[in-house]
């Protein structure tokens, strides 16, 4: 089971990339997560669209299309999705072949403060729900306080946000297969 993992953060630092190669090391037997690249991805304008994809575009696109399920790892920001992980989400949602329809898709999100993206991952939810993405709806994952959970150098040394981060893959395994109707 092949997942494409795509982080809402661009920094180097990111507490958000740092979970996403995280679940790199924490996936159940027979799944493999691919972290894809959003920074290259030029501002959504209809006109652009319209002469053409732009190459960042039809790669996060054919990817999305190739994997087996979506792994959204994202901050919040201003109670909401970043713009540069919405600005992806909008050249992907664009018709023909639109990649996401069918496809599982989770999330989760690490932030400084107590409610670890809640409101960012409810709102991406709606999003993902208008281009008819099969979000999960459980686990959820809200990493608050991110500061205590991930060190200096990216690594996540909290057991408990591991073990969260384990449950959510091993549920996503069990969602894609249950999606694609291979379930047992
Ligand atoms: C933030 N941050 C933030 N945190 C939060 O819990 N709720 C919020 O609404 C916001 N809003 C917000 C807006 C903007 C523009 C920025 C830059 C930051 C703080 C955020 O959680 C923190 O910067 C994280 O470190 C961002 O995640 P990465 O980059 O570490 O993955």
């Amino acid at each position: 089971m092949k997942v494409l993992g795509i982080s809402g953060s661009l920094r180097k630092g990111s507490w958000n990339t740092s979970v996403l190669r995280a679940a790199e090391g924490l996936t159940p037997a027979g799944m493999t997560i691919e972290i894809g690249a959003i920074d290259d991805i030029p501002l959504y304008n209809e006109d652009i669209r319209a002469a053409g994809l732009p190459p960042s575009v039809e790669r996060f696109r054919n990817q999305i299309a190739a994997a087996d399920a979506v792994l959204f790892v994202s901050p919040e920001y201003n109670f909401s999705i970043p713009g540069v992980l919405k600005n992806a989400i909008d050249w992907g949602s664009r018709p023909p072949n639109q990649p996401f329809n069918d496809k599982p898709v989770a999330i989760m999100g690490a932030s400084g403060g107590p409610v670890g993206t809640a409101r960012m991952q409810y709102d991406l939810r709606k999003s993902l729900g208008s281009i008819n993405a099969l979000v999960m709806l459980k686990p959820e994952v809200f990493i608050g306080q991110a500061g205590t959970k991930i060190d200096e150098a990216g690594n996540v040394t909290d057991e408990t946000t591991k073990d969260f981060i384990r449950k959510l893959l091993e549920a996503l395994a069990a969602w894609t297969e249950r999606v694609r109707g291979t379930a047992a």
